[in-house]
């Protein structure tokens, strides 16, 4: 996740910057730069890696002017390098910016600006702003900026700095934070609070369609289109633990609440004109295997048991989803013609590090799903793809698990089109608008807080599932027992009748997922048997048939059966959430649990 921070004051810019990317730190990168204007000349510095190689690198140069940008990155549109990392500049050097976010549609302007003579020294989105701003500087940076704006598609906070008006700072922000501080001596910005608070709590928040000109004595508002308007100082209270939570009283609240963001930072860029881009698995020829696989632990499993299923319908070859302990003791038959997946947010665990080293020693392909980059599976396997989903604080997995699922189903399209299978292009348009879905179902937290006052004195609870929403179950058993510590189990809801049925009584929860239209009906005359027997029954569903009785009912929203996982992921972590936070249970580190198990 890509952090920036800015400085236009009275003082020398560089402390600020670097120390504000040092509190950045924590959400993840893999290259940082500085730009610092200095005797009307722009001196960027950047280099791939941790902050410690760039703080090598400034140490080199005699760094005293007040005005500058900086930037860590996350890659997503090119490999981390010096080059793709910010800042970027015009060739001419007098225009520099850092951005995050995505130019969705930077492929067409970069050709344009190709015709046009323009060259480019990077493979990111991001440096054709700059060339953009090349193009339309007319004498005013301000006015550029806007009809920048104009033609970009996508979401990004900007900072830019220019020798041309040597004295100012043009932010801009759609769907990606900027917070702009004003200290004694300086207005200083920055894509999160941590990096301002050790230089003051007074911040203005840049809302989307908004800009800012900065001077170090002034700020002006815009909107996008030029538009003078007022905002108003607001005073954080936080401190800097309290910030790196965003105001949330903890981090799995505040990962929940991520969950809209990272998944559009999952999908962006990997679907164009209803194709799947995957560019990291080009080399891969699908036809070449007979059989696939996929290996995780814990939440990841759970992911992956949904990416199997989508799999083996799409492909029609078997898809099996292990659970990597399993795996690396079973001798799998797998050989060269096995198409081997290993889905870890952290790419740490250590049953799946070992599962992957046994599936290479066996000739399969190996790809890694992972979120932490160049953590060891990302290094171990053949290919790699990343979630974005930036760091997972919180011990019990939830944007991690969401954003798997997306990237779990891109991949399946993915290699349904590499197939030429037939594709479900409705599900790819509203896998783009999932996001915004997502939003809709936070909306109604109220709604799961009420229901985890059912489950507070409980000792047990039951999730019941079949196809898809079995593996939806299975997630939503594992969150409520690790962050409550109520005991819960999911089973497949055919499966009731033989055993689990002798356990409902008066007064028992069934938490109920029915949004697979096809066996969508069968769960619920399921759910019936229960409340014959005295369930209490919380249902989620899309399915308005043969609902009486149910006193608990959640609809979700009406998208693709394939992509419910990824929505009714939201209102079972927030049952298991408020569950546990109404027992005061230490959500963010449950007992006995640890985030990354790195050993056997
Ligand atoms: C631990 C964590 C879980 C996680 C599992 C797999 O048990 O507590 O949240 O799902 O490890 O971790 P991985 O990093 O491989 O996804």
């Amino acid at each position: 996740m890509c952090g920036i921070t800015a400085y236009c004051g009275n003082h020398s810019a560089l402390p600020f910057l670097m120390q504000g990317l040092s509190k950045l730190e924590y959400r993840g990168y893999d290259s940082a730069g500085v730009t610092i204007l200095q005797n009307n000349k722009l001196i960027t510095v950047k280099c791939k890696g941790r902050l410690k190689n760039l703080e090598e690198k400034v140490s080199h140069y005699q760094f005293d002017g007040s005005i500058g940008i900086g930037h860590t990155r996350w890659a997503t549109h090119g490999i981390p390098s010096n080059l793709n990392s910010h800042p970027h500049n015009n060739s001419l050097n007098t225009i520099s910016l850092v951005h995050n976010g995505i130019i969705e549609n930077y492929r067409e302007l970069k050709n344009e600006l190709i015709d046009k003579g323009y060259t480019f020294q990077s493979d990111t989105d991001s440096e054709v702003v700059v060339q953009l701003l090349d193009y339309y500087y007319n004498g005013q940076l301000l006015e550029a900026t806007q009809k920048v704006l104009k033609r970009i598609e996508g979401s990004y906070a900007l900072c830019i700095i220019s020798t041309l008006e040597p004295d100012k700072i043009i932010v801009a922000k759609k769907e990606s934070p900027l917070i702009i501080g004003k200290s004694k001596d300086a207005f200083v910005v920055a894509s999160d609070i941590p990096a301002l608070l050790e230089y003051t709590k007074d911040v203005y928040f840049l809302d989307d369609f908004e800009m800012a000109m900065i001077t170090k004595n002034d700020i002006s508002f815009f909107t996008h289109e030029g538009k003078s308007i007022q905002k108003e100082l607001t005073t954080v209270p936080y401190d800097t633990e309290a910030a790196k939570k965003d105001g949330y009283d903890t981090f799995m609240l505040k990962e929940i609440h991520e969950q809209p963001y990272v998944i559009h930072e999952t999908l962006r860029g990997r679907i164009f004109n209803q194709q799947i881009i995957l560019d990291e698995l080009k080399d891969i020829s699908f036809e070449q295997f007979n059989k696939i696989y996929f290996v995780a632990c814990g939440t990841a499993y759970h992911a992956s048991l949904c990416g199997a299923q989508v799999l083996e319908r799409i492909t029609q070859l078997p898809v099996l989803a292990t659970v990597a302990s399993e795996f690396r003791y079973n001798d799998p038959i797998i050989d060269d013609k096995t198409l081997t997946i290993f889905v870890s947010q952290s790419g740490e665990t250590a049953d799946t590090l070992a599962a992957l080293k046994l599936a290479k020693q066996k000739q399969a392909t190996t790809i890694a799903i992972a979120n932490v980059l160049g953590s060891s599976i990302s290094r171990e396997a053949d290919y790699v793809l990343y979630t974005c989903a930036g760091p997972e604080i919180a011990v019990a997995s939830t944007k991690a698990y969401t954003t798997q699922l997306v990237l779990l189903i891109l991949l399946a399209y993915y290699v349904a089109q590499r197939l030429n299978k037939e594709i479900d292009y409705q599900a790819i348009e509203q896998l783009e608008s999932i996001p915004h879905y997502v939003e809709q179902i936070l909306k109604d937290e109220n709604i799961f807080q009420e229901y985890a006052l059912m489950l507070k004195n409980l000792h047990d609870a039951y999730f019941i599932g079949r196809s898809l929403d079995y593996a939806s179950v299975l997630e939503g058993a594992l969150k409520l027992k690790e962050v409550s510590y109520i005991h819960a189990d999911a089973y497949v809801a055919g499966e009731l009748k033989h055993g689990p049925i002798a356990l409902i009584e008066n007064g028992s929860v069934v938490i109920a997922v029915a949004t697979q239209p096809h066996i969508a009906t069968k769960t619920i005359s399921n759910i019936q048997e229960t409340i014959a027997r005295g369930a209490k029954v919380i249902l989620f569903t899309t399915s308005h048939e043969d609902i009486k009785n149910i006193d608990n009912v959640y609809y979700l929203p009406q998208v693709s059966p394939t992509l419910q996982s990824i929505l009714v992921a939201i209102p079972l972590q927030l049952i298991a959430y408020y569950t546990a936070c109404i027992k005061g249970c230490d959500v963010d580190k449950p007992r006995n649990l640890a985030k990354s198990v790195t050993v056997e």
